[in-house]
């Protein structure tokens, strides 16, 4: 059986070694993955749904908790460990909606978003009755807009969003003049540092300038930090802060109206395992702030090295101002981007052992490709600019792809809530996402017309089509 999983792993995209600019983070130290491993295997069976019967998972979280406090924190804040960045902004939505309600009365919650904020907002929107009021940022640093976004308060907001970094660009918003709009209407604020909260930190103690964005900036009500990024921790890892207990306590579950064992879950999980705590304080402790912050200045150097190499390509251009360790550039032909050539770039990438992540277009903000960069990337930096250089001769070479205009407009035309099946099968099809017949190799085809097509239905489709992945 292990040698039939470690097998099923040979299709995979590699999860070591930097060659893989996404999903992964590899601080490229030896022992590292043994130890949480272990630590994980330590406490694998041990159920975090009651920390009375397991008192251990207190012991660790509040272990973990103080030291991502210590860090990003302010007097009086409180914490709590969660799977991911998605669950850590789930629960900050749900403890702004049920604050608002109970100090203000807010019956029909909004929540400001910059549009680059994190998709995980959107879901959590939808899952818990909140309406998103999307503002654009700026089409040139991809920053958020704190003038905007202030306009767009209302009284029915029960939050405001802020990136430090934003995923897509990994530019920072202005976190200070955010926070204080929302303060000074007396609206909560969230800051996103699920990707950047456990970088920052250390690329300042490394010397580099680092704007504020942690729970110390007046205003800022939350924050999420994921240990499972740059935390290196295995995945299931992350801690969401609150400026006080009193906040925090809207974020919890009790149940005691059933006639089975009195349920109080902090977090959206029930039964979960205490081996994810056990990994994640085993990293903390293992890497410590001295090797945080070694890490933090070998993607910052890689950073330096990658958008030098990016800049001098001709056709290049870098999107806004990175804060060290995400990088999305787009390809520009004849002055406006040009997304064959970038997803052909992409496609040729691949085919030379990179993985760099394709972004469509959104409203205005160009089509890119996105680098998540690590410390097992620094070594890797040269390697990848000298095949990005053959990659992009190569797709220069190569036939534009181009959606045929009549099957835009039929696109276009449909209404994606009342396709059937067949209609769908026949799309997916077309766009060449044939389940039958397995991933498409290259994806440029796929996803230029996915680009051409409206969000609902780009939406209806690509679920479509992860559902036929998983067909049982
Ligand atoms: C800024 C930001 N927020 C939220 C998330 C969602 O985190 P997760 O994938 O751990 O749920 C990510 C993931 O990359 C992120 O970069």
């Amino acid at each position: 059986m292990l040698a039939e999983l470690r097998a099923l792993r040979g299709h995979d995209a590699p999860t070591r070694g930097g060659r893989t600019f996404a999903y992964v983070y590899d601080a490229g130290l030896d022992g590292l993955d043994e130890l949480t491993a272990a630590a994980y295997s330590a406490y694998a069976t041990v159920n975090g749904l009651d920390m009375t019967v397991f008192p251990s998972v207190a012991r660790l979280e509040n272990d973990i908790v103080a030291a991502v406090a210590a860090v990003l924190g302010a007097p009086g804040c409180q914490g709590t460990f969660t799977s991911g960045g998605t669950e850590s902004i789930l629960l900050a939505v749900k403890t702004a909606r049920d604050h608002a309600r109970a100090t203000r009365g807010v019956t029909q919650p909004r929540m400001v978003l910059p549009s680059t904020a994190h998709a995980a907002f959107h879901k959590a929107a939808a899952y818990l009755g909140v309406q998103p009021v999307v503002v654009p940022v700026d089409p040139v640093t991809f920053r958020a807009d704190a003038g905007a976004v202030a306009a767009a308060i209302d009284e029915h907001t029960v939050l405001v969003v802020a990136s430090a970094p934003s995923y897509a660009h990994g530019v920072p918003d202005p976190v200070t003049e955010i926070a204080a709009a929302a303060a000074e209407r007396g609206v909560l604020c969230h800051v996103d540092a699920c990707i950047g909260g456990w970088i920052l930190p250390f690329l300042r103690r490394a010397g580099r300038e680092v704007p504020p964005f942690d729970l110390s900036v007046p205003g800022v009500t939350s924050l999420s930090v994921d240990l499972h990024k740059y935390g290196y921790a295995d995945k299931g890892a992350s801690v969401v802060l609150y400026r006080d207990a009193e906040l925090r306590r809207h974020q919890y579950f009790a149940h005691a109206g059933w006639p089975g064992y009195p349920v109080v879950n902090p977090t959206v999980q029930g039964t979960k395992s205490g081996g994810l705590l056990a990994q994640a304080w085993a990293a903390l402790q293992h890497v410590g702030e001295d090797g945080y912050t070694a890490l933090a200045a070998r993607v910052a150097d890689a950073s330096d090295r990658l958008l030098a190499g990016l800049r001098a390509t001709p056709g290049v251009r870098v999107l806004g101002d990175p804060a060290a360790a995400l990088v999305a550039f787009t390809l520009d032909t004849d002055g406006g981007p040009d997304l064959s050539l970038l997803l052909h770039l992409a496609d040729e990438m691949r085919e030379r052992g990179w993985y760099l992540q394709p972004q469509l277009s959104f409203d205005g903000l160009p089509p890119n490709l996105h680098l998540t960069l690590t410390p097992a990337t620094a070594d890797r930096v040269e390697a990848l600019l000298a095949d990005l250089a053959d990659a992009l001769k190569a797709a220069r070479a190569l036939a534009p792809v181009a959606v045929d205009p009549a099957l835009a407009e039929l696109a276009a035309g449909l209404d994606p809530d009342t396709l059937g099946p067949e209609d769908v099968a026949g799309v997916l099809a077309f766009a060449g996402l044939d389940p039958n017949a397995g991933l498409p190799t290259r994806t440029a085809p796929v996803l230029v017309l996915l680009d051409a097509l409206p969000g609902p239905l780009k939406e209806r489709l690509l679920a479509e089509f992860v559902g036929s992945i998983f067909r049982i």
